[in-house]
């Protein structure tokens, strides 16, 4: 029996390729360990989108260059910055003996072999593929809700994102697959899913059918035992209005949609190369809020892109204003290799973007506290994620994605085999902070349908 141990770093996407990785491993007989100390095979899906993320692979490996010499360890890296650096890696980190990208994990069986066969400098780096990574050997981490890819890679060309050179080309999947898999983890008692792809509005039915993403998300809130779905993440340039039509329509499809901004300048926009202008996302805002149901929406914003100028950012500051997002993301620009940005000039000072980050971070803050506020005395429905200990709560999540923690007086805490966990409960909310609701238990909403 070989052992294995796997750390993730990165996006969802990465998450779910290491459960399709373990799977893959387990059905090749190998056993997964807790520690990389026990383990004979060590892997590292690893993440590029900022320079800080890529250190961190590289600290893990620095940590075990003199141990690997003595020992029988085999190390690979996986996933962004294996594809990124490629052969560069062995240079880095000579201990590593596997280096692939995510467009070569369908290969994983053949370079397992080569590694076990005692060779040193197995790769899996090409990006010419339209094959997407799709097996029934997936080990999900989640009893309850389930990861499910529609289309990897990205044809987008954004001028800071490093992700089209890490993923490749966009390759979607059958919406029959896609709807076959879905209907197999309702049967193993999934009761939410996860709609993945790096762009997912950009989905394209390669069989006759056709589909476009609002069709293929309407028929996936039409599966029997699947009490919601979620998808991440959005790229506003290919966002219709089917897809908030079809949220409209179907109660099983949560209503929150992550749209990343990036900038409320259409200038910067424009040298981000993103495709779209301020007045475009807007309108795209606007159909989210003359929506029936009350969508809860979300972004990521970039902070200090090169010339970004006062001007410019005042205009994103006014933008999520105008808004008042459910929750943020903030990042401050990072160069990255390969990308258009890192040949642009006026690079803005560390300094520069920090006082921007803050500003935004702040300003976000009040807004949360406010909107956040507005749910005290509402009862919400949640899916119950599991119980903290420390603070004696049970974690809930809102169909708009908000933390609602709460307390049960039926069952205050686990016990005896019984649990919340997995179940839909209605919640009283009755404190909000920028972060997070607090509340009650109000009574059970439906009957679950997981059994314990
Ligand atoms: N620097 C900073 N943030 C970045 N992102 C992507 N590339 C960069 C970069 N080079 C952010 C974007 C994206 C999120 C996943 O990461 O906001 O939406
Ligand atoms: Fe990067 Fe743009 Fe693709 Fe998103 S859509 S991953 S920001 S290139």
């Amino acid at each position: 029996m070989k052992t294995f141990y796997i750390e993730t770093f990165g996006c969802q996407m990465n998450a779910h390729d290491s459960e399709k990785v373990v799977g893959t491993l387990l059905e090749k007989g190998y056993q997964q360990v807790a520690g990389p100390e026990d383990a004979e095979l060590v892997l590292y899906n690893t993440c590029s989108i900022r320079d800080k993320a890529e250190q961190k692979v590289f600290h893990r490996l620095q940590q075990f260059k003199h141990a690997a010499k003595n020992s029988k360890k085999t190390f690979g890296v996986l996933g962004c910055v294996a594809q990124q650096e490629g052969e560069r890696i062995f240079e880095r980190a000579p201990h590593v003996s596997l280096v692939a990208g995510s467009a070569s994990y369908t290969k994983l069986p053949e370079l397992l072999i080569q590694l076990e066969a005692g060779n040193r400098r197995v790769t899996g780096l090409s990006l010419d593929t339209n094959e997407t990574f799709d097996t029934p050997f997936t080990r999900r981490d989640n009893p309850h809700r389930a990861y499910l890819t529609i289309i990897e890679g990205c044809d987008k060309a954004c001028a800071y994102c490093v992700v089209p050179f890490t993923r490749g080309p966009e390759r979607s999947r059958t919406s029959e697959s896609v709807l076959r898999e879905a209907h197999s983890l309702a049967e193993t008692g999934y009761t939410e899913v996860q709609l993945l792809g790096q762009n997912v509005n950009s989905y394209r039915d390669p069989s006759p059918a056709g589909w476009d993403f609002a069709r293929l998300l309407a028929a996936t809130g039409n599966v029997a035992g699947i009490r919601r779905v979620r998808f991440t993440t959005s790229h506003p340039r290919d966002f219709g209005r089917g897809i908030v039509d079809a949220i409209d329509e179907h109660p099983a499809l949560c209503n929150h949609v992550h749209l990343p901004v990036q900038s409320g300048s259409s200038a910067v926009l424009a040298r981000m190369q993103r495709l779209y202008t301020r007045d475009d996302y807007m309108r795209r805002i606007e159909w989210m809020k003359n929506s029936r149901r009350d969508i809860a929406i979300t972004t990521d914003i970039i902070v200090g892109f090169p010339g970004e100028t006062e001007a410019d950012f005042a205009e994103t500051v006014d933008l999520i204003d105008q808004v008042e997002y459910d929750s943020m993301f903030i990042f401050k620009y990072s160069k990255r290799p390969n990308t258009p940005a890192l040949a642009y000039e006026d690079h803005i000072p560390e300094e520069e973007k920090t006082r921007r980050f803050l500003i935004l971070q702040e300003r976000q803050r009040s807004i949360q506290m406010r909107r956040n506020g507005a749910y005290v005395g509402k009862t919400e429905e949640v899916h119950v994620e599991g119980y903290n200990l420390a603070t004696g709560q049970w974690i809930g999540r809102t169909s708009q994605n908000k933390t609602l923690n709460f307390h049960d007086m039926e069952l205050p805490a686990p016990a005896e085999g019984r649990t919340l966990t997995g179940q839909y409960l209605d919640v009283l909310v009755t404190r909000a902070g920028p972060n997070s609701l607090a509340g009650q238990r109000a009574g059970s909403s439906s009957i679950h349908s997981r059994m314990q």
